[in-house]
């Protein structure tokens, strides 16, 4: 072996993100030479029939299905949370409280004032806590906020941020994701909430004011879900063959305006309902001297325009973000253009949290439950905006 120190993971959740994060754990060790070795030490979820080859294909050493007993046990030390988001606050609670190290996946809560306690714990914990805003870890994103810290576009007057997708018509039931008791609410913590971080993350700036929202929910009900077996999902249909339908409590589509503390203006869109566009999470920032543009769609691409040079020359240019040294994460993986993917983001910040352990500096600054919680202020004054119709100041979400 290597001599490194071993960490024990205990991750909560084997289905999408579960597959992301067993993946990191495994792939950042094989690439990243993190400072500490993490162990793929137990995985917890509720479905024991899925979870032990689950645990056997990704190669966990033990399984168990209550949270609370891996987060109490002395031989867990960082408890990695992928429940849906209504969990994450009960979660990261008994992790914290058994001291433990918390990763836990974004948004921070679906409730606000979930949100606001997981934060207030952890400032009254010693443990370190991360959210897993995973774009921060793309190389072209933490390129493009290199770029902002060298002034390479100058002061900043716009910016643009967007995630759209186009999965959810009316074919689809009503996934956790469209209830509101469970996810807090749609495109808005689900999407948004990534390009909020990303904004924030890139820009350095955060978010003052909330000058306009507008939400829409296109499709009011959806079919009532089952669970079958193998921890599938199927729609409720009744005798006469249709689907039992039940209401849509959360946005399908959110919009809003607002300010950064620099002074530029800034518009947000997310939606599920995008057609024609499946992971469009990105951002376009125009400064005085430049611009960036950055589409996850193209995640390996970073668009940069330099007003600096004679204006007939001026024009985008596409940068491969893969060079080493030059483009950060780029030196744990493979030679120019030979691209990363949606895992690699995941694998860097697994990397990333293990150098934060070990006091090391990350390559990109991590969100920890306090910095989370300034995205959800975010989210909320954007509601509140919406529900009262007026400028909502940052200053007044607490
Ligand atoms: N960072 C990203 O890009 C990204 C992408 C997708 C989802 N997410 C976030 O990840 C979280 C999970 O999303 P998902 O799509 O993986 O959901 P999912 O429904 O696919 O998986 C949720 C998992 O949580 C487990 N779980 C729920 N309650 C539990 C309990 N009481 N005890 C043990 N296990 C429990 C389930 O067994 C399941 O394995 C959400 O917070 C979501 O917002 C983040």
């Amino acid at each position: 072996m290597d001599g490194k120190k071993s960490i024990n993971i205990g991750l909560i959740g084997q289905q999408f993100m579960g597959r992301a994060h067993s993946n990191a754990w495994t792939q950042a060790r094989h690439f990243c030479s993190p400072p500490l070795n993490p162990v793929l030490h137990t995985i917890c979820a509720r479905n024991m029939e899925t979870l032990i080859p689950f645990s056997e294909l990704w190669g966990w050493q033990n399984t168990c299905n209550d949270y609370e007993a891996m987060c109490r046990s002395p031989e867990i030390d960082l408890v990695d949370v992928t429940a849906q988001n209504h969990m994450h606050l009960a979660m990261s609670k008994a992790a914290l409280a058994a001291g433990k190290a918390v990763a836990c996946e974004k948004p921070l809560a679906g409730k606000f004032e979930d949100a606001r306690e997981m934060a207030a714990l952890a400032r009254k914990s010693d443990a370190p806590t991360f959210v897993w805003y995973n774009y921060r870890s793309c190389p072209a994103v933490a390129y493009a906020r290199q770029l902002v810290r060298e002034d390479a576009i100058g002061t900043i007057r716009h910016v643009r941020g967007f995630y759209l997708q186009d999965w959810a018509d009316e074919s689809v039931p009503l996934l956790w994701r469209f209830d509101g008791d469970i996810s807090g609410s749609g495109s808005h913590g689900d999407l948004c909430a990534h390009t909020i971080d990303m904004v924030r993350f890139v820009t350095g700036e955060e978010i003052t004011e909330i000058n306009g929202a507008l939400f829409e929910t296109f499709i009011k009900e959806r079919a009532q879900v089952t669970k079958v077996s193998g921890g599938g999902i199927a729609a409720n249909v009744s005798g006469s063959g249709d689907a039992e339908m039940v209401p849509v409590t959360v946005d399908d589509a959110v919009l809003f305006l607002s300010r950064l503390e620099g002074g530029a203006v800034c518009s947000f869109e997310a939606t599920r309902m995008a057609t024609g566009r499946q992971n469009y999470n990105g951002l376009e920032i125009n400064g005085t001297k430049g611009s960036v543009r950055f589409n996850f769609e193209r995640n390996n691409e970073l668009e940069y325009y330099d007003a600096t040079g004679p204006r007939g020359r001026q024009g985008w240019r596409t940068i491969m973000c893969t060079h080493e040294p030059d483009h950060p994460y780029s030196q744990f993986w493979w030679p120019d253009s030979h691209g990363t993917g949606y895992e690699h983001a995941f694998i860097n910040m697994a990397a990333d949290i293990l150098r934060v352990l070990a006091g090391e500096e990350p390559i990109s600054p991590m969100p920890d439950f306090e910095d989370a919680f300034k995205t959800q202020c975010v989210l909320e004054a954007v509601t509140q905006c919406f529900n009262e119709q007026r400028t909502i100041k940052l200053s007044e979400v607490t």
